[in-house]
């Protein structure tokens, strides 16, 4: 395949794989969902579609965030998503970032350098407090060949190698942040994780909500489940009187979604501590649970629990 090598090449991890057992006896043993490490090394799951539902299937609850357009929020309603369900009463959650051209979860949340390797060539993932787990493919991949050019069939193989290797263990969710519009990522997504549900992330202008119209016939094109659509930066609490202002006129989310018959799951303000924290590497939420953004995650949180039939359980 043409130009096949020229991702590959790029990637910082190698699972060195044993063959693929013959007569498939393998196959039939169903995982028990707590030894995957030893049923591994047993020689009885090889391949990389075993191992990913194998992973997968430790996995309750998989959102894919994305939308049609860049820029509009989706790394950081993807972070502020997984904070807010990891500050959920005991709930464990994943934050995968699966953006080969522009990953921006280390940024935001000050993670430098490499993830640490297991013993077993699995991937480690960043805990980022108690109940969080990173991964980013910018922690996989070398710094000298970042300017490389992605084709689709690499793209897929990368993500799918990706999601066999990372070690999550055991996960209420995991949030899964992708690169704008409707491309071979999300493809990959709804192929390798048939069970992953869409979280769509729009601005209250037109020009963003065309793009989220085309995220949602994505979607139904591809049968995944549309938890709903957000409105990102919809407006600005005035940090000197608290005064809402309408930066650009909001409602459109809410009026695509009701068009296009999928669940509104409310609108996050513009808050320039947002922009702050993600440049600092030190998001939100740890703070003051009266700013209008904290509180605004917390209803998103709370829809998504409710779309994905979770408990809400308090903070
Ligand atoms: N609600 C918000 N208030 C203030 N700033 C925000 C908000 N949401 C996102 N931003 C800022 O907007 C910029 C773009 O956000 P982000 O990187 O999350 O978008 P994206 O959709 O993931 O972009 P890309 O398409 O490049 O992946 C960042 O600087 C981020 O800090
Ligand atoms: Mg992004
Ligand atoms: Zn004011």
């Amino acid at each position: 395949m043409p130009g096949s090598g020229v991702g590959a090449g790029a990637l910082a991890w190698r699972r060195p794989r044993a063959a693929v057992p013959v007569g498939g006896s393998g196959m039939d043993k169903k995982c028990d969902q707590k030894s995957c490490a030893s049923c591994k090394s047993s020689g009885e799951k090889q391949s990389r579609e075993e191992l990913i539902s194998c992973k997968l299937s430790r996995i309750k609850n998989k959102v894919l965030v994305m939308s049609g357009k860049g820029g509009v929020g989706k790394s950081s309603v993807a972070s502020y998503l997984a904070l807010g369900l990891a500050r959920r009463n005991n709930y464990r959650v994943g934050l995968l970032d699966i953006d080969l051209h522009g990953p921006s979860i280390p940024t935001m949340f000050g993670i430098r350098g490499k993830l640490n390797i297991s013993a077993e060539q699995e991937i480690l993932p960043y805990e980022y407090g108690p109940n969080l787990k990173i991964v980013s493919i910018e922690c996989m991949i070398d710094d000298n060949n970042a300017a490389i050019i992605w084709r689709g069939p690499v793209k897929h193989g990368v993500i799918q190698q990706f999601l066999a290797d990372c070690s999550w263990g055991d996960l209420d969710f995991l949030v899964i942040d992708s690169p704008p519009g409707t491309g071979d990522e999300a493809l990959s997504i709804s192929r390798l994780i048939p069970d992953a549900k869409a979280v769509i992330v729009t601005t209250p202008q037109e020009v963003a909500l065309a793009d989220v119209r085309k995220s949602i016939n994505f979607c139904r094109k591809v049968e995944m489940q549309i938890l709903g659509l957000v409105e990102n930066m919809s407006g600005l609490f005035c940090p000197h009187c608290n005064q809402f202002i309408p930066i650009f006129k909001t409602g459109g989310g809410r009026r695509t979604s009701e068009a296009m018959n999928v669940p509104y799951l409310g609108e996050l303000p513009f808050d320039p501590a947002v922009v702050e924290g993600g440049d600092l590497g030190n998001p939100l939420l740890n703070g003051d649970g009266d700013v209008p953004f904290v509180k605004a995650v917390g209803g998103l949180v709370d829809k998504v629990l409710d779309g994905l039939g979770e408990q809400h359980k308090t903070e």
